[in-house]
């Protein structure tokens, strides 16, 4: 059984996985009206990756014997200044759903439910991988300014991404 303190945190939490996917979508459909393919692909990417992670953790909620509640998404941004900044953006959009995954570790740890921290530890992990790719894509595009045959290049390269799931 799930405490209600984490049953509510964790619909709090599945609810910012499915605004992650929502965020990731209008970024890809801004991506598509600048004509640029390749990251309107990656951020599609990235937004099946956060369904995953809702999912993954509506499952497990379940599981625990636990009621998923559902709650209304914000309307994310539609509109973004340049590829740079919609990534930046991005980035933090990722420190702060890391912020909230640890909030959520501090609640198991203090509630000593090791069933949930067992499964949060999937999550923390996979927040470094996160804002890694994200700073990494910033700091590829400062390389090449932001513009030009490189910002062609680059987006090339980020067409052959696909969504692969767990196993
Ligand atoms: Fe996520
Ligand atoms: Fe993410």
């Amino acid at each position: 059984m799930l405490s209600r303190k984490l049953q509510d945190a964790l619909n709090e939490q599945i609810n910012r996985e499915f605004f992650s996917e929502y965020f990731y979508l209008s970024m890809s459909a801004y991506l598509e009206s600048v004509e640029l393919e390749g990251f309107a692909n990656y951020f599609n990417v990235q937004a099946q990756e956060e369904h995953f992670h809702a999912m993954k953790m509506f499952n497990f909620v379940h599981d625990k014997g636990g009621r998923v509640l559902l709650k209304a998404l914000k309307e994310p941004r539609a509109d973004f200044k340049s590829v740079i900044k919609l990534i930046e953006e991005a980035l933090d959009h990722e420190r702060y759903i890391t912020k909230s995954i640890n909030e959520l570790m501090d609640i198991a740890i203090k509630e000593n439910d090791h069933s949930v921290k067992s499964f949060l530890e999937w999550y923390v992990d996979e927040q470094v991988e996160e804002e890694a790719t994200m700073s990494k894509l910033i700091a590829k595009l400062k390389l090449i300014n932001g513009e030009g045959l490189g910002l062609l290049t680059l987006d090339n390269e980020l067409l052959t991404r696909t969504f692969t799931p767990e196993a």
